[in-house]
């Protein structure tokens, strides 16, 4: 075997079928990685730690274990895939940067039994690092700079609780939390990662577009079970390209789709009712989000009709809000969901104030798209004017109760149509377009 394309991850070297030339993951260039690095630093105080560590495997039991998922922030700095890695960019009181690696060393009996690690070597040659050590150091390492700096940026989530995903949260926390001036690395990444590149909007270009056209084959054909219909889907996404589901798929039919996370998946599917899938895949780690709800034998009643329609609508004029020129935020495009909604029902006979709107339409219009399904988990996020490539969904719901205060025929549906959207100056990008959504194409 030659050693030089022994690496922990998919890389141009070992899959070029896979990773473009000059890339660390699929399209994006190592030099892209150097920059958000040095974007990063610019970020920081000077004289400061920023900590940014990689995820663990989980297990289910000793020797069971879930597929591997780096942590978004980690991944979105470095390319780097494998487990139990690290990052720490080090800014002095000068303001000069560096940045250090922490990877798992090459270790011939664990990638027996493991996989090809890529190890110190390799990540100095490949990933653009010059200080690259092996990832035993890093209780060392940070207590050393920790001793040096005056403020650390720890990767806490917003709620300030050590992220038990994390590989140094078995490791650190004690040293971490014990510095007095500690702020959350998440959230300084996040103001990077809130705009997407070029590269990474060819990403979710890509994870958009095959996502659609799964689902527009989906409808053309007959599920006898939520089960089959999940797994058609889980199948098609990583045969026709992309790496995995972007998050567990919602498959939901009649009144399941009431639980806004169904996730069992396990009922039959029946002819007079509507299935609701939110379900997509992703590509280089960028996902996509998508939902859709048709009816499981090819054809609409009257009332699923009616709120098929309200929800379509809403959907639409929502899009058309996600410029820069419209001037509103997540927030403020949320609002304008609840108001065409309301009016849109009270075009159909239903009257109602905005609480009771918000019994049957009880979540947010949308959130940031990216690396996470939940990109960007920032309220600042949220409240902030529109910026050109932010990456957005819209996803506007209604899920009627079992209850009498609503119309008797309407009980017991649930609808959610869920598009990704660039943010364009005054224009947005619609990036699962191809997937189905009018009434005549959603009926067989
Ligand atoms: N698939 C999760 C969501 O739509 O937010
Ligand atoms: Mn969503
Ligand atoms: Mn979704």
């Amino acid at each position: 075997m030659n050693l030089v394309k022994r690496f922990g991850q998919a890389l141009h070297k070992n899959r070029p079928h896979l990773v473009g030339n000059g890339c660390l993951t699929p399209l994006i260039a190592r030099t892209e990685f150097e920059t958000r690095r040095s974007n990063l630093l610019r970020l920081m105080k000077p004289n400061s730690l920023a900590i940014f560590g990689g995820n663990r495997i989980q297990y289910a039991s000793p020797s069971v274990f879930y597929p591997f998922r780096q942590d978004p922030n980690f991944q979105y700095l470095t390319g780097f895939l494998e487990p139990e890695s690290c990052l720490l960019l080090h800014k002095d009181v000068n303001d000069k940067g560096e940045a250090i690696l922490l990877v798992p060393e090459k270790n011939e009996f664990a990638e027996k039994w493991e996989g090809e690690r890529t190890g110190i070597e390799g990540a100095k040659q490949e990933f653009g690092f010059e200080n690259v050590i092996s990832n035993e150091k890093l209780r060392e390492t940070v207590q050393n700079l920790i001793s040096k700096v005056s403020k650390v940026y720890a990767d806490i989530d917003p709620k300030t609780t050590m992220r038990q995903t994390s590989f140094y949260s078995h490791e650190l926390p004690k040293m971490v939390f014990s510095k007095l001036d500690l702020q959350c690395a998440s959230t300084l990444c996040m103001q990077l990662r809130i705009i997407k590149s070029e590269s990474e909007l060819d990403c979710l270009r890509i994870a958009g577009e095959i996502s659609s056209e799964v689902y527009n084959m989906a409808m053309t054909q007959e599920f006898k079970s939520e089960t089959q219909l999940q797994s058609y889907l889980s199948f098609m996404f990583r045969n026709n390209g992309l790496e995995d589901d972007s998050y567990y798929p919602v498959v939901a039919g009649g009144d399941h789709a009431l639980t806004i996370h169904y996730v069992r998946n396990d009922d039959l599917l029946k002819n007079e009712d509507l299935v609701l899938v939110d379900a997509a895949g992703r590509y280089g780690g960028y996902c996509a989000d998508i939902s859709r709800t048709w009816p499981v034998g090819g054809k609409l009643s009257e009332a699923q009709k009616d709120i098929y329609e309200v929800v379509l609508d809403t959907n639409k004029q929502c899009i058309t809000k996600c410029t820069v020129k419209s001037g509103m935020s997540l927030y403020d495009l949320h609002s304008f969901s609840e108001q065409v909604m309301k009016q849109n029902l009270a075009n159909i006979g239903l009257d109602m104030t905005m609480n009771e709107l918000r019994t049957i339409y009880p979540h947010m219009i949308g959130h940031q798209l990216g690396l996470d399904v939940h990109d960007i988990d920032i309220s600042d996020a949220s409240s902030s004017e529109f910026v050109s490539n932010q990456v957005i969904t819209v996803e506007p719901g209604l899920y009627f109760p079992h209850d009498s205060r609503f119309p008797k025929r309407f009980r017991g549906i649930g609808i959610r149509i869920e598009d990704d959207i660039v943010v364009g100056e005054d224009m947005p990008e619609n990036l699962t377009e191809a997937c189905w959504k009018e009434v005549a194409d959603v009926q067989r």
